[in-house]
C-alpha cells in the first residue's frame, strides 16, 4: 500500500458521495485503498491476492511527490481526485479549475480543495494537468491554460479528442490520451491509455498511478485502437444496462416483482463477469459449461443463436466505433 503521509479526507469512502450520490462498500474501499481493481464477489482478502502490485505514486528520479492539476472538476476529476486522496495525497497537491460555482462547492465539501474559476499562473507548479472537461470545449478551455503548463505531462480523459489535437492545442508533445468508462465513478473502471512519443516510461508510470484509482487500465499500441476501446468498454456500460434491462423486463414478466428481477439480473451480470475475470479458461468453454444439451440454458441460447444476436452485437459495436472515428474527426476541426 502507497503511504503518503498524513491523509486528509474530508470525505470517507463508507460515506454517500456528494458527487455520485453513490456508497462504496466496505470491501470496496478496502480494495480501492490497495490501489487496485475491487472483484465483485471476492472477499477482501481474496481482493487483495488478485490485486496487481501498484507502481509508486511518482517516478522513481524525482524526490517531491506530484503536484497535479485538473481542468474541469466535475464527475471524472472527482473520481479521480477522491482515489488518490484515499491513497494519502493532500488537497494541496491538487489545482482545479472549475468555472461553475456549485461544482466548485461540491469540491470544497468533499476534498477541502479551492477550485480556481479560471486559469492563472498557480498552474505552472502542476506535474501533470489532467483535462477532464467535455470534448466540446476541450479547445476553448486549452488557450488560457497552455501558456501556464509547458513543462507538464498532460492526460486526457476526454473522449475521441485525438492526441494531434491535443498537441496542437497545448503546443506539448507529452501526452496521453486516456477513454474511461463509467464504473470509473465507483472505482470499478477500465481505461484504454494511449501515449505520445514523447511520454517517458516514468511519465506513463506516474498515469497509471492516477487512472488505477478508477480501476483497471490497458495501453494500446496506436492511437486508432482507442476507437475500438470507447466501442467496447467506453460504451460498453450502457451494452450490459440494455440487457439487464431486457433480464429484469423478462424476469417480472414470468411473476417476479421488479426488485427481485433487477437484483438477480445484476448479480447475475456481476458474478458471472468476476467468474470469467477469475478464469484464463476461454469464455465460450465456460458458457458451454452452463449450458447442458437439453437443458434451459440450451433452450435459451439457441432461441438467441436462431435471433442472431451475436452478429447483430458485433455490427452494433461496429456502428460505435465508426462512430467514434467520426466525432474524433469534428472535436479535432477546433
Ligand atoms: N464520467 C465518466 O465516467 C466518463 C467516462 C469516459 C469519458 N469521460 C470523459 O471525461 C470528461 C469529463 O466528463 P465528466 O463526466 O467529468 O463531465 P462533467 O461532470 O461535466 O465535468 C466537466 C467539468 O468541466 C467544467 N468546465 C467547462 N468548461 C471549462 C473550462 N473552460 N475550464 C475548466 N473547466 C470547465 C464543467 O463546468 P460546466 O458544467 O459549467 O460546463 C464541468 O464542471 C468528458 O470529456 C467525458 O467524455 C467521462
Amino acid at each position: 500500500m502507497i503511504s503518503l503521509g498524513p491523509v486528509v479526507q474530508a470525505w470517507s469512502p463508507k460515506q454517500p458521495n456528494p458527487f455520485f450520490g453513490l456508497n462504496y462498500s466496505a470491501g470496496e474501499s478496502e480494495a480501492a485503498n490497495y490501489g487496485t481493481a475491487f472483484y465483485p464477489g471476492q472477499s477482501f482478502i481474496q481482493n487483495i491476492l488478485l490485486a496487481r502490485p501498484t507502481p509508486t505514486l511518482w517516478p522513481m528520479n524525482t524526490t517531491s511527490p506530484p503536484h497535479i492539476a485538473f481542468i474541469g472538476g466535475g464527475n471524472m476529476a472527482s473520481a479521480i481526485i477522491g482515489g488518490l486522496i484515499r491513497q494519502g495525497m493532500t488537497a494541496d497537491q491538487f489545482t482545479v479549475v472549475e468555472p461553475f460555482g456549485e461544482t466548485a462547492a461540491k469540491l470544497k465539501t468533499a476534498f477541502g480543495i479551492s477550485a480556481l474559476p479560471a486559469a492563472e499562473p498557480a498552474l505552472a507548479q502542476a506535474d501533470l494537468v489532467v483535462w477532464a472537461v467535455k470534448p466540446q470545449v476541450f479547445a476553448e478551455a486549452a488557450t488560457p491554460v497552455s501558456p501556464h503548463t509547458g513543462a507538464a505531462l498532460h492526460l486526457s480523459v476526454a473522449a475521441g479528442i485525438r492526441t494531434d489535437s491535443i498537441r496542437r492545442w497545448l503546443g506539448n508533445e507529452r501526452v496521453v490520451r486516456s477513454m474511461p468508462n463509467t464504473p470509473a465513478l465507483v472505482g470499478q473502471g477500465i481505461t484504454g491509455l494511449f501515449s505520445c512519443p514523447a511520454v517517458s516510461v516514468n511519465d506513463r508510470r506516474l498515469v497509471e498511478q492516477v487512472i488505477c484509482t478508477t480501476g483497471q487500465y490497458v495501453w494500446v499500441e496506436n492511437e486508432a485502437q482507442l476507437d475500438a476501446v470507447t466501442a467496447l468498454s467506453g460504451s460498453g456500460p450502457a451494452y450490459v444496462f440494455y440487457f439487464l434491462e431486457a433480464m429484469t423486463e423478462a424476469g417480472t414478466g414470468m411473476g417476479l416483482t421488479t426488485e427481485q428481477a433487477r437484483q438477480l439480473a445484476v448479480a447475475t451480470f456481476s458474478g458471472a463477469a468476476a467468474l470469467a475475470g477469475a478464469s484464463s479458461e476461454p469464455l465460450e468453454v465456460l458458457r458451454q459449461r452452463v449450458t447442458s444439451k437439453g437443458g434451459t440454458t440450451h433452450a435459451a441460447i439457441t432461441a438467441m443463436e436462431m435471433a442472431q444476436i451475436k452478429p447483430a452485437f458485433v455490427q452494433a459495436m461496429q456502428a460505435a466505433e465508426q462512430r467514434a472515428r467520426e466525432l474524433g474527426d469534428e472535436f479535432g476541426k477546433a
